[in-house]
């Protein structure tokens, strides 16, 4: 079945005031491609202004922290990303479970809360390129979602699985299209054995090294939903035709 498109920038630690009209720029061209959905995960601290800029364009955060208030100097949760206008978190980025050492069961507990303060779920898995050569990389990607799915999903299209091998990221490599349409069919029978026909309906998004040149053909490939786009998705000239190709998808 064809699920709606999801295109989503991730500007990881990219984002000032002076980056809010390439925000409004974006939002605007968006708008020619109601078919699809798109999003800008920004910095926490630029959410709030990104989303009086741009009012009814979805905007995203980065990561969240589990627990709902606290003792956590320096770290944000769901329902302030929720409070500031956020409509979605990404969880369990591989820069994050490398850099800040997060395990699945504590991305699992993010996801969680992260849908449980209503907010949409992009839950990233993705193996690195000593898995890949081992030939690991589907038991790697089982192994990340087991651990770290949510153990109920409410709503079906709440959730979506990012898979972003690590070694694609900002790279300008990408898997062969076998190999992520072998990758995205493994994560859809995950999803499925995990939550019955609900799993069906969970988009799985690739990510890592998409551009204008090798869209079209990404999101050709059978299960895969959409993409989360790093880099390219900073300036609206680059983001757009990779939006362009999804809403072209959606329409054939
Ligand atoms: P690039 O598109 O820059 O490779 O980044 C991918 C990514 O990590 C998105 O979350």
């Amino acid at each position: 079945m064809a699920l709606r498109k999801l295109v989503a920038g991730n500007w990881k630690m990219h984002g000032l005031s002076s980056d809010l009209n390439e925000i409004r720029a974006i939002a605007a061209a968006a708008r020619d491609f109601s078919e699809i959905d798109v999003v800008l995960c920004v910095p926490a601290i630029l959410i709030e202004r990104a989303v009086r800029t741009v009012p009814g364009f979805p905007i995203g955060g980065q990561d969240v922290h589990h627990a709902e208030k606290g003792a956590h100097t320096g770290c944000t949760s769901a329902l302030m990303l929720h409070d500031a206008g956020a409509t979605l978190t990404i969880v369990g980025h591989s820069e994050r479970r490398d850099a800040q050492r997060e395990s699945n069961e504590e991305i699992k507990a993010k996801a969680e809360a992260a849908l449980a303060a209503g907010l949409d779920v992009i839950l990233c898995v993705g193996e690195s390129l000593e898995a890949r050569g081992r030939g690991d990389a589907i038991a790697t990607v089982a192994g990340q979602l087991g651990g770290s799915l949510p153990s109920v999903i409410a709503g079906e299209t709440k959730l979506a699985v990012a898979y972003e091998p690590i070694w694609a990221i900002g790279t300008g490599k990408i898997p062969t299209i076998v190999e992520i349409g072998e990758m995205h069919a493994a994560i859809r029978d995950t999803l499925r054995d995990r939550y019955g026909e609900r799993g069906e309906l969970i988009r799985i998004l690739y990510g890592g090294s998409v551009k204008p040149s090798n869209a079209a053909e990404i999101f050709a490939i059978a299960d895969v939903d959409g993409a989360l786009v790093g880099g390219a998705s900073l300036k609206t000239v680059d983001f757009m035709p990779i939006v362009a190709a999804a809403s072209a998808r959606a329409a054939s």
